[in-house]
């Protein structure tokens, strides 16, 4: 650990961020700069409101840290606040890494830290705390830069926590699945990442022993990414994943809004009761009565890029259609034709008790939503990249596509949301949260003929918020008509 202030490297100190009285006292366990070591957690350039909190749960004694106690009992909110803002604007360099794991951990630990291990409900850690792992300025911690040693111990900290409050039951029940050995592969594999470097997901190599065989589409699992095989194939398997899982990077010419596909259809298409992408290869070509024909893979796609993305799609033998289709069919392996296996789709879900209700949604939202998107909706970014993606606004799925009907989107955040948590908000909660997001204003319908109303009339059944008014304003009228 530097200890001198000189020793820690060219820190710029500005004069808004001079350190608090306070502050002294934090440096003989966390540094002078708060940069941490071993133990002690890094805690210069966490979010302001996580630091914040932090200290305030510790007051209260609801996170237990007996080093720190009679410390933080006699901080005042000021105080609490102003060490936040302090410790939050300074970015000392990292602690050297000090873990002696195997490539081999080190290469586990990056596949569960950029993909996760969803059939264990562990997405991620990318998808929440951001690809460089620096946190988000909701209030979700920064990574980088911490010690494997305390990495670890919080990791397993949170395995008991399952009744706190709402971030750390999301924490606790997105890792709690994994092992002992896998918590000290991702902690190493952490411990090595430099300032601002992505945790980038690379193509893990072909593992010849897996074995593709028929399974019953009661109970189909998808096959794991490392048996894409090597060769023309695989290369074009592999290209499908990333355009529908990076869509913003990978085919962007075609989206018009910030989504990727992989937020509605999660897991990069796998999860069952996420509309996966499996199950649809399967079961097109088929009759839609939304355009009133029989629609191919290829149209059912464009569908989605024309909606729920707001773009211009693809011609159906484009090399990015070409690479989505094949990467589903390669999903499907070992599924039957002609049917609809089970976790197709979004799972029904019952009709409320009480009729969906917009101001009770608006609570639902700001308890257990507003923490990843946003008090307004738009999601947040981090080092560039869209993480929590925007629910409504300019920049979201427009009022053609069918998250914005009422019932899409309850079935899907009641299986799916709280991310990482999903199946926890009651069937009534997730009628209101649904209803709450579903009535904000975004992108028009790209069927728009000119009339709200007709429009309305045309292409929206009862099941959506279009061409009616909420909050003394039309939905889906053009800015000059509001
Ligand atoms: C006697 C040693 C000690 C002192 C002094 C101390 N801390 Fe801590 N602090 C710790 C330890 C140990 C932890 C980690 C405990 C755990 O794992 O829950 C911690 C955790 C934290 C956390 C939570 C970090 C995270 O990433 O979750 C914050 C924030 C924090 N300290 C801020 C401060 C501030 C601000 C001060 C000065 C007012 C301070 N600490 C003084 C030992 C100390
Ligand atoms: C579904 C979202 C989500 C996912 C996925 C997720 N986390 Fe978290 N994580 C959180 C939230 C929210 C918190 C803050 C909890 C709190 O407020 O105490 C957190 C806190 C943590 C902390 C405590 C940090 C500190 O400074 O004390 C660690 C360590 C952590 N996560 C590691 C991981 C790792 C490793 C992964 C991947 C295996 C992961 N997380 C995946 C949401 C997530
Ligand atoms: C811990 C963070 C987190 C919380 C809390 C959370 N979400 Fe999400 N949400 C996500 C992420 C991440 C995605 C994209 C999933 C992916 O890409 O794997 C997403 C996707 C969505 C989508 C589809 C994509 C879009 O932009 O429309 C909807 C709708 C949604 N969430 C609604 C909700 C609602 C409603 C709640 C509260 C009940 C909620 N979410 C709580 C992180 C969160
Ligand atoms: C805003 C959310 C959202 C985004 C983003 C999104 N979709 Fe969809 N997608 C849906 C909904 C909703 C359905 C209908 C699911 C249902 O009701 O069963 C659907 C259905 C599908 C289906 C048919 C599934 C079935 O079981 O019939 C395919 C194929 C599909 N989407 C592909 C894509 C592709 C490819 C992308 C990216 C280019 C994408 N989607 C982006 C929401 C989305």
């Amino acid at each position: 650990m530097c200890t001198l202030l000189l020793a820690c490297g060219n820190v710029a100190l500005s004069a808004a961020h001079a350190a608090p009285a306070a502050a002294q006292v934090c440096a003989s366990c966390h540094g002078p700069l708060g940069q941490g070591a071993g133990m002690y957690p890094r805690i210069a350039g966490q979010p302001q409101t996580y630091i914040r909190e932090q200290l305030l749960l510790m007051r209260s004694g609801t996170r237990v840290n007996e080093l720190m106690q009679p410390l933080v009992k006699t901080l005042s909110d000021k105080d609490i606040d102003a060490l936040a803002a302090y410790f939050s604007g300074i970015h000392p360099p990292f602690e050297a890494a000090k873990n002696t794991a195997s490539s081999g951990e080190i290469a586990l630990g990056r596949q569960l830290v950029t993909m996760g291990d969803w059939g264990r409900n562990a997405p991620a850690c990318v998808r929440c705390h951001g690809p460089e792992l620096s946190g988000m300025p909701s209030g979700i911690p920064a990574l980088a830069g911490q010690s494997g040693q305390y990495l670890l111990a919080r990791l397993q900290a949170f395995r008991h926590m399952r009744s706190d409050p709402l971030p750390v039951t999301i924490m606790s029940r997105a890792s709690r699945n994994l092992s002992d050995a896998e918590f000290r592969a991702v902690s190493a594999y952490i411990e090595t990442l430099k300032p601002g470097e992505r945790a980038e997901m690379i193509r893990p190599a072909p593992d010849k022993s897996y074995k593709f065989q028929a399974q019953s589409p009661e109970n189909f699992t998808p096959p794991p990414t490392s048996a894409i095989p090597s060769g023309p194939d695989g290369e074009m398997i592999w290209r499908g994943l990333l355009v529908f899982d990076n869509t913003q990077q990978y085919a962007r010419s075609y989206v018009g809004n910030a989504l990727n596909c992989s937020n509605c259809h999660v897991d990069q298409g796998r999860q069952a009761g996420s509309a996966p992408m499996w199950a649809a290869y399967v079961e097109y070509p088929k009759y839609r009565s939304k355009n009133k024909k029989v629609n191919t893979i290829e149209e059912r796609i464009q569908g989605c890029f024309r909606f729920s993305m707001n773009g211009k799609p693809p011609a159906a033998d484009s090399p990015d259609m070409k690479a989505l289709v094949t990467y589903f069919h390669w999903l499907a392996s070992g599924l039957p034709v002609g049917i609809t296996p089970k976790g197709a789709g979004y799972p029904k879900l019952a009709k409320p008790v009480k009729p969906a209700d917009i101001q009770r949604g608006a609570g639902v939202y700001a308890a257990n939503c507003a923490l990843c998107h946003g008090g307004d909706g738009n999601g947040y970014s981090s080092g560039g990249t869209q993480v929590f993606p925007p629910l409504w606004g300019a920049r979201s799925f427009n009022w053609g596509a069918g998250m914005q009907g009422i019932s899409t989107a309850a079935e899907f955040i009641k299986a799916n949301m709280p991310f990482g948590a999903g199946e926890t908000l009651t069937n009534q909660q997730a009628w209101d949260v649904a209803a709450f997001v579903v009535s904000h204003e975004r992108p028009q319908d790209p069927r728009f003929t000119g009339s709200v109303q007709e429009t309305r009339e045309k292409y929206h059944a009862k099941n959506s918020y279009y061409g009616r008014v909420v909050n003394g304003k039309l939905l889906g009228a053009p800015p000059d008509k509001k």
